[in-house]
């Protein structure tokens, strides 16, 4: 096991480059199993997540070749294997394989998933809908059994507008007979990047990104070459990175319309960003002011980036209230910042955070984003050393995260622990 090391109180300077979405590619990546023939996806990020998912795909005996940022992925000898262990568990968005192996062999058994604990989160929507495409859907000792006869189009409307579950139920209805209509659709990036994907392996979707989804079902899916969107999560880590510690940071490969409510947000705190058109620069001022932070479904403020803002805003003046309207206790990370000196309360969905100096200290990450707010917190610590562990967590979202911070300037490196 390792531990991050960070001897914090340098503006973060340069320019830093943005891989591949991990929220894309973990859905991608098991979309391909819908195809016939060789899908090959670019701009993969290197992420410990990603290569969990070529293992499973490999483990149904798929030829999977992963070379820097490119994944080929040649299904046409996939087989239809029950996966209630193994790396189906050691992942949470290992959901997607109940939907495109429903498309694909209209069964599939896959073992509850594993992933980020901060707090229960339900399947209830997936299950909804691959049952109203005409599945029956039973969880036997800890596996979720789908089987269907044939698969049929309908209208599902979603109580709540799910990433995953939207994602699943394209996957799914891809090769189903008829038209299916996802009604209060999830409208993230990530799942017009998954539409894309499907549509170029031959799929028939229109909608994605908007509230209505309707994908006209087809019987064969070929393979195609697909180039994944930029990660917004990890652009926005980097830009809260750069304000919380005064620096001046060009983040390139980006899609800066991915990142409006961040911007937004930092601009009203007083720190000046400059759009360009795949880039974004943020540069930090000396003083910032407290502003209210609602976390919302996209296009809202992102939830994945509440942790990381935490950190920004124990460092602005006056007392900001940031709440989370998608998760409603995804605070892990609040009791390490206040080890941090951090004054943070919680109450209900919201952290009030009091601006204040933070010092060094020896703090757990918890989750993937509670990884990044300590790293962040960290790093605008003028004396000592913090030390994060936990970095497994944040190794499944950061790709080369301590080389881009050191080139960034920052003194940051992994030790054992
Ligand atoms: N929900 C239900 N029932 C469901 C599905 C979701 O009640 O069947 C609830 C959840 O409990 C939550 C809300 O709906 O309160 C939204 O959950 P959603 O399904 O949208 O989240 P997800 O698909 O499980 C993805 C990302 C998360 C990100 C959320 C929200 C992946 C693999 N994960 O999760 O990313 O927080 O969308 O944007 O795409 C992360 O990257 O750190 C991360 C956790």
């Amino acid at each position: 096991m390792e531990k991050l090391m960070i001897s914090g109180g340098r503006p973060l300077q340069g320019m830093v480059s943005i891989s591949g979405a991990k929220n894309s590619a973990i859905a991608l990546i098991p979309a391909a199993i819908l195809a016939e023939s060789e899908v090959i996806l670019d701009n993969l990020p290197l992420l410990s997540d990603v290569a969990v998912y070529a293992e499973i795909l490999e483990e149904l005996g798929a030829e999977v070749a992963w070379e820097g940022s490119q994944m080929r992925i040649d299904p046409s000898s996939i087989k239809s294997i029950p996966m209630p262990n193994g790396p189906v568990k050691k992942l949470r968005a290992s959901y997607y394989m109940m939907g495109a192996m429903l498309g694909r062999f209209k069964e599939a058994v896959v073992g509850l998933p594993g992933g980020c604990n901060f707090e229960p989160r339900p399947i209830d929507q997936h299950i909804k809908g691959f049952e109203a495409l005409g599945a029956t859907v039973t969880n036997e000792h800890g596996s979720i059994h789908l089987h269907a006869k044939e698969l049929r189009g309908t209208k599902i409307y979603l109580d709540v507008s799910s990433v995953g579950a939207t994602i699943n139920i394209m996957l799914a209805a891809a090769r189903a007979k008829g038209a299916t209509i996802i009604e209060n659709a999830a409208k993230e990036p990530e799942i017009i990047d998954v539409a894309t994907l499907l549509n170029s392996m031959g799929a028939i979707i229109k909608g994605a990104g908007t509230e209505t989804i309707r994908i006209e079902g087809v019987s064969e899916l070929h393979g195609c070459r697909h180039s994944i969107i930029p990660d917004r999560i990890q652009a926005g880590t980097y830009m809260i990175a750069a304000a919380a510690t005064r620096g001046d940071v060009l983040i390139d490969n980006v899609i800066p319309k991915h990142l409006e409510a961040i911007t937004a947000k930092m601009q009203e705190m007083g720190v000046l960003i400059e759009e360009f058109d795949e880039s974004i620069r943020v540069k930090g001022t000396p003083s910032y002011e407290h502003v209210d932070v609602k976390a919302l479904i996209y296009p809202g403020f992102a939830t994945d980036l509440q942790s990381p803002m935490t950190s920004l805003l124990t460092q602005a003046r006056g007392v900001s209230v940031l709440s989370d309207f998608v998760y409603s206790n995804r605070f892990k990370h609040v009791p390490e910042l206040v080890r941090m000196g951090a004054k943070i309360r919680v109450e209900g969905r919201s952290a009030i955070i009091e601006g204040g100096r933070l010092n060094a200290a020896k703090v757990k990450a918890a989750d993937l984003r509670a990884g990044a707010a300590l790293v962040i917190a960290g790093l605008t610590v003028e004396e000592g050393v913090t030390e994060v562990t936990g970095v497994e967590y944040i190794d499944r979202g950061y790709d080369h995260l301590v080389s881009n911070l050191r080139m960034l300037g920052a003194d940051v490196w992994r030790q054992s622990e």
